[in-house]
């Protein structure tokens, strides 16, 4: 399939795996990217720029396909060392970059003149127009589906993916909710020109992480998520449990007045401990709504096969044959 982004970024199918915050790791970028789609490395998984360089030097040793660095701007007083981030990107040849959170403007320079390709993650038709006057080269439209951090503005994609697609002119690809061919090819009837999945490739083979957590996705269904951190105004969507409850119970009792300190237990330091120790209680980590269409662990190659084929069986069969009924 062909569509404005598989020329950006060089790829065979327009499938993107978002960043993950201790799943991006190079195995499953690498996984991705050699069955056709773009891989994405989490930038900030890796604690300081040398292993960030390191990772990408992994990752190249086990696809010679294009494959990208998430960066999340974070929301932070002391920020990570986002030039050293950046220098290891562009020093390590990665053509492509999904930038997430705060307004990238400061970055694309570097990155573009470097040769790559930015795709900003956005979570509402405003953020999504700014990114595109600032220079971005894609937008990555993230709807309330989605698992992570879906915004403020609660919109989701069945009416965020047209909006977006009235608005912009640069390319985009659908976010959050995405799973089988049938996201792909619903995404690409409202607008898209491609679709970007976080939780569907938490469960594959390849995927770097303890099997409990892809246990978990599959037996979710999709009223198990849970938005957190709202009275923060930095909400994020995840999977429910006996500490996520606790949490909640926080932000009830407090309310508008709730602190970051009041949650700390929580949230801080929670990925290493679900995703590689399978400590599944050990606090609030992000899922997306889409559990409830995951129902099996494949590799990632058969996941992206079974994507392509069954969007080319909606297209070519389903659909064009309700045409000449
Ligand atoms: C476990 C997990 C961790 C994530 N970490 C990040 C992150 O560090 N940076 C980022 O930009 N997005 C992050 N995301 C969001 C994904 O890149 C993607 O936008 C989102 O998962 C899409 O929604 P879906 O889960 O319904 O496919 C994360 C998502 C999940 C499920």
């Amino acid at each position: 399939m062909k569509t404005r982004i598989t020329e950006l970024f060089g790829i065979e199918h327009p499938i993107i795996q978002g960043g993950m915050h201790y799943v991006g790791f190079a195995e499953l970028a690498a996984a991705v990217s050699n069955a056709g789609g773009l891989g994405i490395i989490t930038g900030l998984t890796q604690r300081t720029p040398e292993l960030l360089a390191n990772e990408i030097r992994r990752c190249r040793e086990m696809t010679d396909k294009p494959f990208g660095v998430n960066l999340t701007f974070l929301p932070v007083l002391t920020a990570p060392d986002y030039p050293g981030y950046i220098r290891a990107i562009i020093d390590g040849g990665v053509k492509a970059v999904e930038t997430a959170g705060n307004n990238p403007q400061k970055w694309l320079p570097a990155l573009q003149e470097a040769g790559v390709k930015v795709i900003h993650k956005c979570t509402s038709v405003r953020h999504s127009l700014k990114a595109e006057a600032i220079g971005c080269d894609a937008i990555s439209v993230d709807g309330f589906e989605c698992g992570g951090h879906p915004g403020e503005d609660d919109v989701p994609n069945f009416i965020l993916l047209p909006r977006a697609a009235e608005a912009l002119k640069i390319p985009f690809v659908a976010s959050g909710g995405m799973a089988d061919g049938r996201s792909l090819v619903a995404a690409l009837a409202l607008g898209a020109e491609g679709m970007n999945m976080g939780t569907r490739f938490i469960a594959t083979k390849e995927a770097p992480v303890h099997e409990k957590v892809k246990q978990a996705i599959v037996a979710a269904s999709e009223l198990d998520t849970r938005l957190v951190m709202r009275p923060l105004r930095n909400t994020e969507r995840v999977l429910t449990n006996a500490a996520v409850e606790r949490l909640l119970e926080t932000e009830r009792r407090l309310g508008a007045e709730t602190r970051f300190e009041d949650i700390l237990a929580e949230v801080a330091g929670v990925y290493p401990k679900v995703m590689q120790d399978g400590d599944m209680d050990a606090g609030a980590w992000s899922c997306g709504m889409v559990a409830g269409l995951i129902h099996d662990v494949p590799s990632v190659a058969e996941l992206i096969g079974r994507i392509m084929a069954e969007a080319e069986d909606i297209i070519g069969r389903r659909l064009t044959g309700l045409m000449a009924a």
